[in-house]
C-alpha cells in the first residue's frame, strides 16, 4: 500500500492557489431518512455532482446549511491535520436546526470531514505555501416537498478543495451597509445557512466595484452596533495603559466564528483581556486595530471602515468625533465619513498592526504544526 498522506500533486502552482473551485478526486455523502430516523453510513462519491430532485425545499425554500474550516499538512513526515472539526459540528447542528433539518451527529461529522480529506489528500497543499485545504460541509432537504412542511430526507456531504485566503494578505477597506440589513433582530443571523449570504452578494459586489474589499454588517434594528463583515467575524483592539484587548460583539445575530474564538483563546493565553460586548458604532475610533476572522479569511487586517452618512446626519459621529479622534476623516462632498486604522503611507503598519502580526502567527504555527498544540485543536486525519 503506497504510504499515507501522498504528497501533493504537482499539476497546480501551489504558491498561487487563490480562492476558486479545483477539481479533486470526489466527495463524501451521507442520507437521513425521516421513516428510520437515521444518517446512513458515509459513502465516497467520484464525482463532484449531487443527485437531487428539482423539487427538493434546498432548491425551492433555502432548507440548506453549510459550514467551512480547513486542513493543513504538518511539518516533517507530511501528516494532515483538521481544525477545530468539533467546533464546526456543533456550530452545523445549531444551523440545521433554525431550518428544521435533524442534527448530523458530531461523530459522524468528523468521521465524513476526515474521509473528504484523506481521500483526496493529495490535493492538500504543501506545509507553509500560505494554501491549506478548505472542507465545506452541507447538509439540506433533498427529497420532493411542495407544501411547506418538512421533507423526507436529507443529504449531509462534504466537499474539500484546496485554497489560499479568501481576501489575500493584505489590509481591507471596509464599507459599512446600511441600505441593507442582513439578518433580522431575531431571525437567522447566528446560522451558517445560505439564505444569510446570497442577499448580500449584490452589495458586496457593488461595494467592491467601489474600492471596498469587505462589506461591515451593523444591528438591524438601529444600525448602531457592529454585528459582523459580510464573510467573517469582527474583532476590535483596544490599547490602553500597556494592556491589550480583543474585543468582540455580543450579538445573537453573527456567526460563531470559530477563528474568532480561536484568536480569543490565544490572546488570554498572551495575558491580554477579552471583551465581548456590544460594539457601538461611535466606538470604533477608539480601536488601535480591527481584523476580520473566518474560516476561508483566516485573519485579515482592516485599513479602514467607511460609512455613506453626511456628517450633519443623526447616524454620523459627527464633526466633533472627527476633532477628538485623529482616525475620523470625511470626504470633501460631504457624504462619508471613514475611522482609518491604516493610513496609506502608514509603512510600520502596511501589513497589519502588532496585535494582528502577533494573533496571525500564533494561529498559523498551531494549524500548521509548528507551535504546540496545548489545547488540542489539531485532529489528525
Ligand atoms: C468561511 O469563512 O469558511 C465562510 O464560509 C465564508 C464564506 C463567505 C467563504
Amino acid at each position: 500500500m503506497a504510504p499515507f498522506p501522498p504528497p501533493p500533486v504537482n499539476t497546480i502552482d501551489w504558491s498561487n492557489v487563490g480562492f476558486r473551485v479545483r477539481e479533486v478526486n470526489g466527495h463524501i455523502e451521507s442520507h437521513y431518512s425521516v421513516k428510520t430516523a437515521t444518517w446512513s453510513p458515509p459513502t465516497f462519491v467520484a464525482s463532484p455532482f449531487m443527485r437531487i430532485h428539482g423539487m427538493a425545499p434546498a432548491l425551492n425554500y433555502g432548507q440548506q446549511a453549510y459550514e467551512g474550516l480547513k486542513a493543513f499538512r504538518l511539518p516533517g513526515d507530511g501528516a494532515i491535520a483538521v481544525f477545530r472539526p468539533d467546533k464546526n459540528a456543533a456550530r452545523l447542528q445549531h444551523s440545521a436546526e433554525f431550518i428544521s433539518i435533524p442534527p448530523v451527529p458530531q461523530s459522524l461529522f468528523i468521521d465524513a470531514v476526515k474521509a473528504a480529506v484523506a481521500l483526496n489528500a493529495e490535493y492538500v497543499p504543501p506545509h507553509e505555501t500560505g494554501a491549506a485545504m478548505y472542507i465545506r460541509p452541507q447538509v439540506y432537504g433533498s427529497s420532493a416537498q411542495l407544501g411547506l412542511s418538512p421533507p423526507d430526507e436529507y443529504t449531509f456531504c462534504v466537499f474539500v478543495l484546496p485554497t489560499g485566503v479568501y481576501h489575500g494578505a493584505h489590509p481591507l477597506r471596509a464599507l459599512i451597509m446600511d441600505e441593507f440589513d442582513r439578518a433580522a433582530p431575531n431571525g437567522t443571523g447566528s446560522a451558517k445557512v445560505g439564505g444569510n449570504y446570497a442577499p448580500v452578494l449584490r452589495w458586496s459586489e457593488r461595494a467592491r466595484g467601489e474600492g471596498y474589499g469587505i462589506t461591515l454588517h451593523l444591528d438591524s434594528k438601529r444600525h448602531e452596533e457592529v454585528d459582523e463583515f459580510s464573510t467573517s467575524g469582527f474583532i476590535g483592539v483596544l490599547k490602553e495603559g500597556g494592556g491589550v484587548t480583543l474585543v468582540v460583539p455580543d450579538s445573537r445575530a453573527v456567526i460563531d466564528s470559530v477563528t474568532s474564538d480561536s484568536v480569543q483563546r490565544l490572546a488570554e493565553g498572551f495575558g491580554w483581556r477579552v471583551e465581548k460586548r456590544a460594539i457601538k458604532y461611535a466606538e470604533l475610533p477608539s480601536f488601535a486595530e480591527v481584523m476580520a476572522a473566518g474560516t476561508a479569511a483566516a485573519l485579515v487586517p482592516i485599513r479602514s471602515i467607511t460609512r455613506r452618512v453626511s456628517p450633519s446626519s443623526p447616524q454620523s459621529l459627527g464633526q466633533t468625533a472627527a476633532k477628538q479622534s485623529a482616525r475620523v476623516s470625511f470626504n470633501e462632498e460631504g457624504t462619508e465619513e471613514t475611522i482609518t486604522y491604516i493610513a496609506d503611507d502608514d509603512e510600520a503598519n502596511a501589513e497589519g498592526g502588532a496585535v494582528f502580526t502577533k494573533l496571525l502567527a500564533q494561529l498559523k504555527g498551531i494549524q500548521l504544526g509548528k507551535i504546540e498544540d496545548k489545547l488540542g485543536w489539531r485532529v489528525e486525519v
